[in-house]
């Protein structure tokens, strides 16, 4: 069944909710057919003037409203909901938890069997339409749960289905990615701006070049290693960056960066 005939409703209204519902009413979906449940009365006021969702006043009247649920807590409030709602689940109802570091198995267990839960981890570009985000599925998941996750994350950006056991990497790679990239961005309009271009022309053709090399890898398909070395002339420009880049360990210091973030993933769930 297509996403516009399916309620969507979101439990906690925050950050990560509000850049989803973005994404998927800027894909063209109608907002009507989203609804939010906050404990916050003044989050839900703004989100439905903003984007003309539904507020709902409690999570069991929005558990009863919806076919698609979204688990949008911080994980300490994961426990508290799910005791609240997770007898209400039914059979052909599909829940997505977005809490990192909680499992499957733990969502589950608050739910009466054979109840899917789909756990998924969504990065805040989402909120432009080009979100790079990973799922796993639980036990008891069906094909219509996998076809809904994908439908409302691949409205967002990107999608990829991952074991449950990699999910952390993905949390340490594309999850806290966005600010690695940020981090770049700046760096190189920094760079710019050293060698005396002015401010607001620097980054702009820093975040281009950026976006550029990205869309050059996903629409064309080739390895980044071949695109690179066709913009590498033997003793050009591009060989000279790249020698310094390669001298100062760079894809050493983003491999540890990556492997830290994993690790710290894999700590917060202990
Ligand atoms: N932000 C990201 O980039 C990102 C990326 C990937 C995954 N996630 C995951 O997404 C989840 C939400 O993150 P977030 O950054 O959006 O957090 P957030 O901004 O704190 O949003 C959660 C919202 O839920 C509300 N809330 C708390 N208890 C509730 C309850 N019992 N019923 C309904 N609403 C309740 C919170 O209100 P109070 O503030 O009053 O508690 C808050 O407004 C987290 O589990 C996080 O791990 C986030």
């Amino acid at each position: 069944m297509p996403l516009t005939k399916l309620n969507l409703g979101f439990i906690g209204g925050g950050v990560i909710a509000e850049a989803i519902l973005s994404g998927l009413i800027r894909s063209g979906l109608n907002p009507q057919g989203f609804f939010v449940s906050e404990i916050k009365d003044s989050r839900l006021t703004y989100l439905s003037h903003k984007l003309g969702i539904n507020p709902v006043r409690n999570n069991f009247d929005l558990v009863k409203n919806c076919d698609i649920i979204i688990l949008a807590v911080k994980p300490a409030v994961v426990k508290e909901v799910m005791l609240e709602i997770g007898q209400e689940i039914k059979a052909e109802q599909t829940l997505i938890s977005l809490a990192a570091g909680i499992t499957t198995g733990f969502v589950a267990q608050f739910m009466p069997e054979p109840r899917a839960v789909v756990r998924v981890m969504p990065n805040t570009p989402v909120l432009v339409g080009e979100g790079a985000c990973a799922y796993c599925l639980g036990t008891h998941t069906q094909d219509k749960d996998k076809e809904r996750v994908r439908a409302i994350f691949e409205s967002a950006g990107k999608t990829v289905e991952v074991p449950e056991s990699l999910i952390d990497v993905v949390t340490g790679l594309s999850g806290s990615g966005p600010a690695y990239m940020y981090l770049i961005i700046e760096s190189f309009a920094s760079a710019g701006v050293r060698l005396g271009l002015p401010k607001e022309e620097a980054l702009i053709l820093s975040a281009q070049t950026m976006l550029g090399a990205a869309k050059m890898v996903l629409e064309t398909g080739e390895h980044p290693a071949k695109l690179k070395d066709e913009v590498t002339t033997p003793g050009g420009t591009t060989a000279a960056g790249l020698f310094s880049l390669e001298e100062g360990s760079l894809r050493a210091i983003i491999m540890r960066a990556v492997e830290k973030a994993a690790l710290r993933a894999h700590e917060l769930r202990k």
